[in-house]
């Protein structure tokens, strides 16, 4: 069985979505920790409350990003992490992250990506009145939100739709897919062939 790991940034209901899918054996896979870059994120206090071990610091604790990532990828190698999920890891992941877990980094974005990449997607697809936007799961590569994609699923706008009731559809989405493209990554179903992810029946 794969051993995963979480990092977020922020509230974390992602994290705690994927953390229930594998306590229900939804996902198949062992969860080693929940790791936040903000010491105050309220994905820390979800982490306590489901007893699932986690470890925060924060790049301002280093001399640089550098260093910052090279603990991170020494704290998940000693884990023997296997496969690392982004929830709403709100930091661009580095080169030598990405070597050391190459196509084993997999990130969740709340549009039907290449549009609305970046931190406002769902803001910025409901003013630029888009009929459907949607969700995204993806391999990671060093370019923001981007690398082969793995699941997607659309969400249309209702006629008008606030931009908070959008966004909690999304979010609704968002708790199907990934626990979804998780379990076909941990069960080795995909494999990367240039842009495209492969999955197998
Ligand atoms: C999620 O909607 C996720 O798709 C988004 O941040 C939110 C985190 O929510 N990620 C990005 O925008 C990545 N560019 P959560 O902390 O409640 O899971």
């Amino acid at each position: 069985m794969k051993t995963i790991a979480i990092l977020a940034s922020g509230n974390g209901t992602n994290a705690e979505n994927i953390a229930r899918a594998i306590q229900k054996k939804k996902v198949k896979a062992s969860l080693a920790l929940i790791f936040s870059n903000k010491r105050d994120a309220k994905v820390l206090d979800r982490a306590k409350k489901l007893n699932v071990p986690y470890v925060s610091f924060e790049v301002k604790d280093f001399e640089s990003r550098e260093a910052y990532e090279s603990q991170l990828i020494k704290l998940l190698q000693a884990e023997k992490v296997d496969v690392i999920v982004l929830a709403g890891y709100m930091l661009l992941v580095g080169d030598a992250f990405i070597q050391a877990f190459k196509n084993r980094i997999l990130n969740i974005h709340p549009s039907l990506l290449p549009a609305f990449k970046g931190t406002h997607a769902i803001q910025e697809a409901y003013d630029y009145g888009v009929r459907v936007s949607g969700v995204t799961v993806h391999f990671v590569e060093p370019a923001l939100d981007s690398g082969p994609i793995i699941l997607q699923k659309e969400v249309p706008l209702r006629d008008g739709e606030s931009v908070q009731d959008f966004e909690s559809r999304i979010h609704k989405v968002e708790y199907e897919l990934y626990p979804k493209a998780l379990q076909l990554v941990v069960s080795d179903k995909c494999s990367v062939r240039g842009r495209k992810v492969i999955i197998k029946k």
